[in-house]
Order: C-alpha cells, then structure tokens, then sequence
C-alpha cells in the first residue's frame, strides 16, 4: 500500500514526526551552545581571520578526504598547497574540497540561503565521478565489513529533486524550534539518505553542516569541521544514521551531532588558542631582527599556510623579490623556517606551525 509518508524507497520528507527533545537532549544542546559561542567569540577577536579560517580548513580538507581512505602526508599537501599545483591525485582530492567549501561559503554569504543549485556546484568542485544527481539507478549503501546492502536510497531522479527541494525548505526556513543544531542533524541525515550523487555524498555532506552554522550565525566563519570526530566515531556515526531508518531513533543521532559539535569546538577553540599564542612569539622573535622586517602582513603571511615562497611575499607587496628573499633568509637563520627544495622550488616551512598542525 501507498504510504504518502515514506514515498521514495522508505525516506519520508522533513519535518520527521518523532524528533524528541528529550531531557538528555536539552542538556547537550545547553553544552554544545557553550562552546559553539565561545569559539565563535575567541574567532571573532582575532585580527585577520583569514589565516586561521586557511590553516583550520587545510586540516578538515584532509580529515574530511581521509575518511575516504585516501592518505596523504602532511608534507605532501601543505607543499602542494603552496605550489598550488597538484602533486599527487590524493593532494587534489584535498585542494578540491577545500575550494568546495570557500565557493559554498561565498553563496550562503552572498545570498544568505542555501540552494539545491549551488549544493550541486559544491559537489561539482568535489571533483568526484559524475557531477549532477544521480540518472542510473544501482546506488547502495553497504555495510564495509560483511559487504550486504543496508539501504538503497532513491533511484528516480525525480524523487530525489522532490526530496532535495523539501529539503532546502526546511533548511532555509528560520524559527525558534527545533533548535538550528537539532536541524543541522536532521537535515544531515536525510542529505545522505537521498545520496543524490554517484559519490561525495559524504563530503558534500559535511560541508553543508558548516554552512548551515554559519547561516544559522552560530559562526561568522566556516571553521567548525566535525569530521575529525567522525572519524574517530565511526562505527557509531553508520550505525546512528542507520537507526533512523530502522528504529526511528532520532534521540541518539541528534546526540551524537550535538556531542560532535561540542567536542570539535572546544578542540578547535584549542588550536585557535595556540596559533594564537604562536604568532605572538613569533612577532617577537621577528622583531629582533631589526629593520623592516617585521609586518602585520608578513606575519599574517608566515601563518596562512605552513609553507611560503618568494613569491607570496612578491605577490602580496611586502617586498620586492631580493627583499623578501633576504626576509625569509634571516627567518631562517633565527629558527623560524626552514628551507625546502622541492623540485625548482624553494619552499619555506614555518617550523613551530607545521608542528602544531601535525599533531591535530
Ligand atoms: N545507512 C546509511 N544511511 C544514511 N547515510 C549513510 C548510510 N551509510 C553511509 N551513509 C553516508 O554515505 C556517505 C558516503 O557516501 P559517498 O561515498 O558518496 O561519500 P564520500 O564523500 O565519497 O565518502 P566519505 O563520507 O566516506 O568521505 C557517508 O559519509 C555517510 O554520510
Ligand atoms: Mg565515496
């Protein structure tokens, strides 16, 4: 019998029914809040936030990749970062999200809502297999270790357009309840229901909860990436997002985004905290190189990404090329790079932050 609830394969559209607020919930969403806000605040007084929005995303394109299996060194990507040239397929698939996720952040920033259209052009960027929603049907979400099937998601086209535009719906639509970060979980799982691609779902799908936040102005930048928790949650994350469908247990997904929201807030209020705190040394040290060395924009420079050239001095205005050269020699010489040849071309690493990145 036609149930009009569950019209394509079993995926019902937005509200569900049964989100509970339970007490447990209630409590979590007071604590996820807490630290959401003050990451936000410590954000908001930094003085550039460019550079730390670039080193934060760095990590989440990697993590975010790697759930994929893809492994890639840290040495590998920050070089190739820098070099803005690919130098593995793996550093593309990483460079790939991470401008994914700025042409997202310029939409919602531009026009303030989020579309089917421009979820498709962040998928697109992804660089995964076929762009577009899915046309053939043979999708299945398997389990990785016995290899059965534990869902098939929509297959016509159509219903899965349907299912996105409600989604966008529910999505973009404001009110005090449920609560932004109840919605956020709700809307992340009916988004990898409908996996309306052939592959990147997932990525697509963690870049929307960033989003959303900044959308919902629970951040003023994208900087909250919950997929190192993922990652270290796995099992969990499959099987609450499967619970769904089979137990309609809304409780514990909602909990467990709302503890991932937590966790990856005050561990990214933490990493803030310390580059911080680097960049304050580091202006010190800088400074007892006399002359003109020392800049704002030479140290922001220093930490926008673990490795710089020449030639991002050049470009920046900072200084002509034997300057700036002569800069980064002296930077050398009081331990705070330290050079690299990669191929023609002479990287330099800020030592003290690609340590800290590294031990993310
Ligand atoms: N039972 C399920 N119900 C709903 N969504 C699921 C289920 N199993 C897996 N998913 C979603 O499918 C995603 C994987 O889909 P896909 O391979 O298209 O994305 P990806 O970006 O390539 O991979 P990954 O998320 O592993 O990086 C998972 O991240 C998860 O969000
Ligand atoms: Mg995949």
């Amino acid at each position: 019998m036609f149930n009009p609830d569950r019209p394509y394969n079993e995926l019902p559209m937005l509200p569900p029914r049964d989100v509970i607020e339970t007490e447990e919930v209630l409590r979590q969403l007071v604590k996820s809040h807490k630290a959401l806000a003050e990451l936000k605040g410590t954000a908001q007084t930094l003085p550039d936030q460019s550079v730390l929005i670039n080193s934060i995303l760095i990590q989440e394109a990697k993590d975010s990749s790697a759930i994929e299996n893809i492994v890639t060194t840290h040495d590998e990507l920050f070089q190739g970062l820098t070099l803005s040239r690919a130098v593995s397929p793996q550093v593309k698939e990483v460079l790939n999200y991470r401008s994914a996720l700025w042409e997202g952040y310029d939409f919602i920033k531009n026009k303030g809502f989020l579309s089917v259209n421009s979820v498709c052009s962040i998928h697109e960027r992804l660089g995964t297999g076929t762009p577009g929603i899915r046309k053939l049907p043979g999708t299945v979400l398997k389990n990785d270790r016995t290899g059965r099937t534990i869902y098939t998601p929509p297959n016509d086209p159509n219903a899965m357009v349907n299912l996105l535009k409600n989604l966008e719906i529910y999505f973009n639509t404001q009110q005090d309840r449920p609560d932004p970060l109840i919605k956020m979980a709700v809307a992340h799982y009916q988004f990898e229901s409908i996996h309306p691609f052939h592959d990147g779902n997932g990525r697509t799908g963690r870049i929307i909860n960033v989003l959303y936040l900044v959308l919902e102005k629970l951040l003023s930048s994208p900087i909250l990436y919950m997929s190192r928790y993922i990652i270290h949650h796995k099992a969990d994350y499959y099987r609450l997002l499967q619970e769904v469908r089979t137990k309609n247990n809304w409780t514990e997904w909602v909990l467990y985004v709302l503890k991932a929201v937590e966790e990856t807030s005050k561990g990214t209020l933490a990493l803030i905290t310390s580059i911080r705190n680097l960049m304050e040394v580091t202006a010190e040290k800088m400074k007892t190189l006399g002359g003109r060395l020392y800049s704002h924009e030479l140290l922001d420079t220093l930490f926008e990404k673990p490795y710089i050239r020449v030639g991002d001095l050049v470009a920046k205005g900072i200084a002509t090329r034997n300057t700036a050269s002569r800069y980064l020699n002296n930077l050398t010489f009081i331990g705070i790079l330290k050079p690299d040849k990669i191929g023609r071309d002479i990287l330099y690493l800020n030592k003290h932050l690609f340590i800290l990145l590294k031990q993310q």
